[in-house]
């Protein structure tokens, strides 16, 4: 890795502990970063420590909820010198592909918290900071499932929709604090997503089936999507706000 676009600067990751999240933060650490990762999964940050230490690179790797206004109180805290020039929003957990009639609230309720609720209040957290500083980058990842509602359940779809509007939304409301805020929207990618992937509705996991035959290209690298989210976060991308930029490798086309 020879280019340093993040010397000097300060990036708050969430879901840090496995997929993008981890190769987020192992890639902006890479470039120069303070990272500040977050996840529930204290295993899975130690882990992404341990791919951390082997590059020779370090990050503050702190077991935080998303969804609890405390643990996100306490990570605004642990920015080094009150700074930060990205937030990447990556934590997310899927809902077993239910359609609304078998979707039960505790699902709805944790997903919902998980991909809008969560990634809102962090946006509220950071973005005073940002505007003192005149300047910041949020990147959302919402999903190709925030642009169709043939790839996931109700929930799901739902969340990243919202998670989209979130994003448009601050994008035109901070975009003249110096602020810039895009989603970026995978299609498949090797992680372990799976842990909330599995199809509980037999009837209707056999209507999305039918939609991915034929659309799915390839499967991605997480690496794939964090390169994106690097170069949105980065001045490179200083023209690029309120984006909604698809990383499917064509499934959407
Ligand atoms: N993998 C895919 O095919 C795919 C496709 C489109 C979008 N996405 C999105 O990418 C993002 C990252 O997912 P991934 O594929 O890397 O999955 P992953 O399961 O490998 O990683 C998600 C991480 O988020 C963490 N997390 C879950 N709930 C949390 C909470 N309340 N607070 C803090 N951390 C929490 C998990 O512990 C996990 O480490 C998600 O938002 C997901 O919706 C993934």
């Amino acid at each position: 890795m020879t280019e340093q676009r993040y010397a000097g600067k300060v990036a708050l990751v969430t879901g840090a502990g496995s997929g993008i999240g981890r190769a987020v933060a192992l890639r902006l650490a890479a470039e120069g970063a303070t990272v500040v990762g977050c996840d529930v999964d204290t295993d899975g940050l130690d882990g992404t420590g341990k791919q951390l230490a082997a590059a020779g690179h370090t990050a503050d790797l702190v077991t935080a909820d998303v969804t609890v206004q405390a643990d996100i109180d306490e990570l605004v805290t642990r920015l080094p010198g009150d700074r930060i020039d990205l937030l990447a929003n990556v934590a997310g957990v899927m809902d077993f592909f239910l359609p609304v009639t078998e979707l039960d609230d505790a699902t709805w309720d944790r997903v919902l918290a998980v991909n809008l609720t969560g990634p809102m209040r962090l946006t509220r957290a950071v973005l005073p900071l940002m505007k003192v500083a005149g300047k910041g980058a949020i990147v959302n990842i919402a999903s190709i499932g925030g642009l169709t509602g043939s790839v996931a359940g109700s929930a799901y779809v739902a969340s990243k929709h919202g998670l989209i509007g979130l994003t448009r939304s601050t994008a035109f409301l901070y975009g003249a604090d110096g602020i810039r805020t895009n989603a970026v929207c995978p299609g498949g990618v090797e992680t372990n997503i799976g842990r909330s992937a599995q199809p509980k509705v037999e009837w209707a996991y056999e209507r999305l089936s039918k939609s991915f035959a034929g659309h799915v290209t390839r499967t991605a690298a997480p690496d794939e999507i964090a390169t994106l989210v690097a170069w949105l976060g980065s001045d490179e991308a200083i023209n690029v706000n309120g984006a909604v930029i698809t990383s499917d490798g064509g499934w959407t086309s």
